[in-house]
């Protein structure tokens, strides 16, 4: 994993994050799920907020962007991190910028 300026850090190479595919690693202290949904590109914590699970584990409902908890069945919107299913409207998981940059896979941890 290589840091670059202002708080971007190489995570992979596009190659190794298809669509269809997620990849869960540490970035700086962060631990972090990056999806690639339908050749969008989209990091969340990857650590679930109701209890610890996975999301990196979970359901990816493509075509509403969101992923879905495998163990009680949170569901969060990639994009903005918004858990949907919550009643409260300010539930969030954290997210961050992606970038590509050629072949290379950049994620924004500040
Ligand atoms: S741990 Fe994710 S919904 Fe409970």
């Amino acid at each position: 994993m290589e840091t670059t300026s202002n708080s971007k850090v190489k995570v992979c190479n596009i190659s190794e994050l298809q669509p269809g595919q997620t990849k869960s690693l540490k970035v700086k202290d962060k631990d972090i799920a990056i999806f690639n949904v339908d050749a969008k590109l989209y990091a969340i914590d990857n650590m679930c907020i109701h209890a610890g699970a996975p999301l990196s584990e979970g359901f990816i409902d493509v075509e509403k962007c969101q992923v879905t908890c495998n163990w009680h069945s949170w569901v969060f919107d990639l994009s903005t991190g918004k858990c949907v299913s919550h009643p409260r409207q300010d539930v969030f998981s954290g997210t961050y910028p992606v970038q590509v940059v050629g072949d290379e896979v950049f994620v924004e941890v500040k």
